[in-house]
């Protein structure tokens, strides 16, 4: 049985923005993030989830959607992306666990998650969550962090790590930050009712050699074609992946939440939404619904 409250790498008032991307030369990690994208989403939607979208880096990839919800454990990260992306109803913001989603079954039909699954302590715990508020057929495009790559294996054949890449558990490198195995990834994938319909390899050159030797330009450009031979021996895997099986549409739902906690109806008073089976209430800061923790 999944932990029902698996530690979370909590991101709240960090300078992940600043110091993980605009403060170091991450610009190629971006671009080549980008392609993928863009080469794995759909032509249009409906409604996407974007689940640990953090400061909002890549909500503007969602252009062909009607409504993007942005959503993310750490209300500072999301402060950022309401101010970047504005407060126009295409974006609603969401304050969330991804292990206790505040969404009603099926009310999208695409969801993302990039550069979040290696925080996850619970893989199935997480993508049961993600089937649950999926129509059948939706599109589910994961980001994962390849514990098989290239680094890796020379490290570990080279005596220089101790971890055997080729082990299909996950590694837990640094408390929270871990490593997957394709393998996992996709039995995991397939137990919660996704099939993997395309996979794309990226980020070959995250190292800092090949930066120094080639321009940003050069090394898009070969990540790009290396992100079509299908070898998936790079740090990062990009996936898409359809919901199976049956289970609920509510697509045209006029109500999108539920409550994180009992799963009853929400009902809203002011800037607070009240569950109607247990009275409990969550607040609604400054146009952000924050399921974090309810209020009383
Ligand atoms: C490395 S950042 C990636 C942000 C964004 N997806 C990107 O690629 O720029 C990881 C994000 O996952 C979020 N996160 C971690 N655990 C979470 C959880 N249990 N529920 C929701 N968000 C979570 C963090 O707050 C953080 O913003």
């Amino acid at each position: 049985m999944s932990d029902p409250r698996p530690r979370i790498c909590d991101y709240e008032g960090s300078n992940y923005r600043t110091e993980f991307w605009e403060n170091k030369d991450r610009n190629y990690e971006d671009r080549v993030e980008r392609v993928a994208l863009r080469r794995l989403l759909p032509v249009g939607g409906k409604r996407l989830l974007e689940i640990g979208a953090g400061f909002g880096r890549l909500s503007s990839e969602y252009a062909a959607f009607d409504q993007v919800v942005v959503m993310d454990y750490s209300l500072s990260q999301l402060q950022y992306a309401q101010e970047h992306l504005g407060r126009s109803g295409r974006f609603v913001y969401v304050a969330a666990d991804a292990y206790h989603l505040p969404f009603r079954a099926g009310v999208f039909d695409a969801a993302t998650m990039i550069r979040v699954l290696h925080h996850m302590a619970s893989v199935p715990a997480v993508f049961e969550q993600i089937r649950h508020v999926l129509t059948p057929d939706a599109t589910f495009i994961l980001e994962f962090a390849n514990k098989r790559n290239l680094k890796a294996i020379l490290r570990f054949l080279t005596r220089q790590q101790q971890w055997n890449p080729f082990d299909h558990e996950p590694v837990e490198f640094v408390e929270l930050n871990f490593d997957f195995h394709p393998a996992y990834v996709q039995r995991e994938l397939n137990r919660a009712g996704f099939e993997i319909a395309e996979r794309i390899p990226v980020s070959f050159f995250r190292m800092g050699l090949f930066k120094k030797l080639l321009s940003t330009d050069k090394l898009v450009k070969a990540d790009e074609l290396l992100q079509t031979t299908g070898i998936e021996y790079s740090p990062s895997i990009f996936l898409r992946t359809v919901a199976r099986g049956t289970s609920a549409n509510n697509l045209s739902a006029a109500d999108l939440f539920v409550c994180p906690e009992s799963g009853g109806d929400l009902v809203r008073d002011g800037e607070t939404l009240v569950c109607q089976s247990t009275g409990q209430r969550w607040a609604i800061r400054d146009g952000i619904y924050d399921f974090k923790a309810p209020l009383d």
